[in-house]
């Protein structure tokens, strides 16, 4: 009896070997994003308790501030993980930004197209994800402005009002501290809208599922 040949092949079937053209969230990427995600909802839920603290009680002043410190620090330290692993890694070109504007509108307008009607119709994404340009225009774009822009700006803003005494002179520079409290509190709407956005967004893969699983096994469904 021989079971040479589809024995062979059913084994494979088992141990497939993971395939690295599919392999498109790196661990530290994966690592990062869970624990901002988690950061910015605990900041955001804790914000709203300082900025409306007559409205509800929730946490204590006290305790809702020390909170938000804390876990802001953690976000903080955190964005570094991020920041290290492009920085240092060759997969920085996801993060290339599309330097021929003609290309970069034609790209974006197909894929404005395909979010308002061709998903809807069941057809593919225009852009197909690789491991080193997994972004569609749209995300290259959006995920380019938040993370070298609005995020450093959030977190320049918090640790300025965390310290207003060290922090005097680069307030009193930016115009005082409610100039500085505006800027944190209109980027704190911002991320409210981005975060409910960017999940529902992360639904619309080939299952609503799929992107979420892609960022905790790091692979694209096949
Ligand atoms: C709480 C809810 C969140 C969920 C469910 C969620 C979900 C996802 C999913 C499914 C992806 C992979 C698909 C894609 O690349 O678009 C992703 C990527 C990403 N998310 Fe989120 N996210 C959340 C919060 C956040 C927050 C608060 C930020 C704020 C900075 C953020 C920033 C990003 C970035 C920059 C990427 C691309 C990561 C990279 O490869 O560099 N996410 N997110």
């Amino acid at each position: 009896m021989s079971t040479g040949h589809s024995g062979q092949k059913e084994l494979e079937g088992w141990i497939k070997p993971p395939n690295p053209e599919l392999y498109i969230n790196p661990l530290p990427v994966r690592i990062w994003h869970w624990l901002n995600a988690l950061g910015f909802v605990v900041l955001i839920l804790t914000g709203i308790q300082i900025r409306y603290a007559n409205l509800f009680n929730v946490l204590s002043f006290e305790t809702a501030v020390k909170t938000h410190n804390w876990v802001a620090f953690t976000v903080i330290a955190n964005y570094f993980v991020w920041l290290g692993f492009y920085l240092f890694s060759d997969k920085i070109t996801v993060y290339h930004p599309e330097l021929n504007m003609r290309k970069f509108f034609d790209k974006a307008f197909k894929q404005i197209i395909y979010y308002s009607y061709g998903i809807f119709r069941g057809e593919k994404s225009p852009h197909k994800v690789q491991p080193y340009d997994k972004f569609n225009p749209m995300q290259s774009i959006t995920y380019q402005i938040v993370m070298l822009l609005v995020v450093p700006i959030q977190f320049i803003t918090g640790i300025m009002m965390w310290d207003i005494k060290r922090f005097e002179a680069p307030i009193a520079f930016l115009g005082g501290i409610r100039s500085v409290d505006t800027v944190h509190v209109l980027i704190f709407i911002f991320f409210v809208s981005f975060t409910m956005i960017h999940a529902y967004m992360g639904a619309l893969g080939h299952t609503p599922s799929a992107h979420f699983k892609e960022m905790f096994t790091g692979y694209e469904e096949e």
